[in-house]
């Protein structure tokens, strides 16, 4: 499948392929949807359906950033391509067979699996990608095969232009592996080596600032993003 046709893709087209409904759209939240087209799974995210102007907008933000770092870690095992932007609202992007692991049995995950993930986090580190999101545990999947996948950059820090992500960079790469230790201490808690368990509980006070202005935002984004779902948007936008 080539890029233009994903790029193509209409509001009818995203409907008639669709698999399956991930999530629906809420809030300041996109729906996504896993689609197939000539034979290629791909997973859409699309920030404009019953969405607000102030949605698009922020939607139109978030797609960007998320290319931006799905783009900057391509070639990574286990990080999905983009595919495609047919609005800047919306972006297309490979789809990873798994599922969350807060879908997995427990026990499931097992020493292999958490060397790979932190494999992973590492090398997206490395590319100068920090997840930013990964405490919400259903950004990190179990592929069939067993082995890790981490979706949803729509937080992700990366330092460029602006300052500011280079000074929240190195406390958001330590919460990528707090998520990890999280994860461990829900599902496995004997792999916790102490120093996760130490790290575990500890924020310095950089980041417990970081992480205040950080909720006090997003409280805000979604406040303003709610109020076409609330008020009830035009349908088929
Ligand atoms: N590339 C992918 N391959 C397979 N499944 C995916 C992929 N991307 C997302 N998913 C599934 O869809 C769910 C929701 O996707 P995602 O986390 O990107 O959106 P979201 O949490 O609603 O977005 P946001 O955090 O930007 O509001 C994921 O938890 C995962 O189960
Ligand atoms: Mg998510």
């Amino acid at each position: 499948m080539k890029r233009s046709e994903w790029d193509s893709l209409h509001r009818g087209d995203i409907n008639r392929l669709t698999v399956e409904i991930h999530r629906r759209a809420w809030k300041a939240r996109p729906e996504v949807r896993h689609i197939r087209m000539g034979g290629q799974d791909a997973v859409v995210k699309d920030y404009g359906r019953e969405a607000n102007i102030f949605k698009h907008l922020l939607g139109i933000f978030l797609v960007a950033r998320e290319a931006a770092a799905l783009r900057r870690a391509e070639g990574l095992p286990h990080i999905a391509r983009v595919l495609g932007r047919p609005r800047l609202w919306i972006i297309v992007i490979e789809y990873l067979p798994g599922k969350p692991v807060t879908e997995v049995e427990p026990g499931a995950l097992d020493v292999t699996y958490f060397d790979e993930l932190e494999r992973l986090v590492d090398n997206l580190h490395i590319r100068g990608v920090a997840h930013g999101d990964l405490e919400k545990l259903d950004n990190i999947l179990v592929m069939d095969d067993g082995s890790p996948a981490v979706v949803d950059f729509a937080a992700a820090i990366m330092p460029g232009l602006n300052p500011l992500a280079a000074l929240a960079l190195p406390h958001v790469c330590a919460n990528d592996y707090r998520a990890i230790a999280k994860l461990k201490e829900r599902v496995a808690p004997e792999l916790l080596s102490e120093k996760e368990r130490r790290r575990l509980h500890y924020r310095t006070p950089a980041e417990l600032w970081f992480r205040r202005i950080r909720t006090y935002i997003r409280d805000r984004v979604k406040r303003m993003a709610a109020g076409a779902t609330e008020r009830g948007a035009s349908p088929g936008n």
